[in-house]
């Protein structure tokens, strides 16, 4: 980001975090971070495991100082947005209070909050009316996770932010959660969710920031991220027998699969490859060129980040 551009966020961004740095002993989990969130944004934070994403998280919420660096929230400290309310939050890890039901645990968290919503609704809404008499540590995972998420809707807040969400949930409770979460950005609210769900990113979020070893790798919309993986998918059948040095020293060309007379191959320039197959005298058929899912860029532009540091 240029300087201008992190005076402006500072004025009228959600988040900021400018150079930030976070290690624990020699592990560096975020190294030099900046970015900023617009006010109604939805946010997907991808990375591998151990990438960063429950240091920002943290970071984010004041639960640990950075090293170096500022981060700030509608141009606050962290804790300060979190004491007046501004932020709802739904943790990775963190045991919940025990010998408490599930209506006191949401009861308590509404009381918390400076601008709380009924206890009704709030259960209601993480689909727990039916449980809130239960007692928090006779929970199912899934169930744990509906908790966590009342916690982090209990109030108006205008920043929600959530590690892993729908880890352990089942498919209808997930469509459920992101519905939910849905109406909450459509009220104006910003939203940054921390997730291994990569369709859940493509389907859901504005924008994708995808962490690497504490380091910014990819900020875009999913479909920008998909087009600096770069490659993409070309498939083909022959009628002719394969020769498979033919293709490999076809321009571009990356993976090679070959199955019978089907061809299948990820190429970095998939009109170069198509035009130089021609031109070799081969005769395709059912020529497909397709991108990549999020799925699969996400795992080039990490592995490519892996070969390039290794
Ligand atoms: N309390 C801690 N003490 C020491 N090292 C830590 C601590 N918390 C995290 N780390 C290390 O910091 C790095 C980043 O961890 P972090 O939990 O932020 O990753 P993550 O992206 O959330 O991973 P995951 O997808 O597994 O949740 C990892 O190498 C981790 O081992
Ligand atoms: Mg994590």
């Amino acid at each position: 980001m240029t300087t201008s551009a992190i005076t402006a966020a500072r004025r009228t961004g959600a988040v900021l975090f400018d150079s930030v740095t976070k290690s624990y002993g020699t592990v560096r989990a975020v190294d030099g971070l900046t970015f900023a969130l617009h006010p109604g944004e939805t946010v997907a934070l991808l990375g591998p495991n151990g990438a960063g994403k429950s240091t920002t998280l943290d970071l984010l919420l004041g639960l640990r100082p950075a090293d170096s660096g500022t981060v700030e929230v509608f141009g606050t400290t962290p804790r300060e947005a979190v004491v007046a309310g501004r932020i709802g939050a739904m943790l990775q890890s963190g045991g919940l209070m025990e010998d408490v039901t599930v209506r006191e645990l949401v009861e308590l968290a509404c009381a918390l909050h400076p601008r709380p919503y009924p206890v009704d609704q709030v259960l209601t809404r993480a689909g727990l009316a039916q449980i809130a008499g239960r007692k928090v540590n006779k929970l199912s995972g899934g169930q744990e996770q509906r908790v966590r998420f009342a916690l982090a809707t209990a109030g108006d807040s205008d920043l929600i932010v959530l590690d892993e969400p729908t880890t352990g949930m089942d498919v209808t409770s997930r469509q459920d959660f992101w519905a939910t979460m849905r109406e909450q950005a459509a009220a104006g609210r910003t939203v940054l969710f921390a997730t291994h769900y990569l369709e859940e990113a493509d389907a859901i979020a504005d924008r994708v920031l995808v962490l690497h070893r504490g380091r910014l790798l990819a900020d875009g919309t999913a479909a920008e991220i998909k087009a600096k993986a770069g490659a993409r998918k070309v498939s083909f059948d022959l009628d002719t027998a394969v020769d498979e040095a033919a293709l490999r020293a076809l321009p571009a060309v990356g993976s090679l699969e070959i199955s019978g007379r089907t061809v299948r191959l990820r190429s970095h320039d998939a009109d170069a490859t198509v035009h130089a197959l021609y031109a070799t005298g081969l005769y395709p058929h059912n020529l497909e060129v397709a991108g990549l899912g999020l799925e699969q860029a996400f795992v080039a532009l990490t592995q490519a980040e892996e070969a390039r540091t290794a």
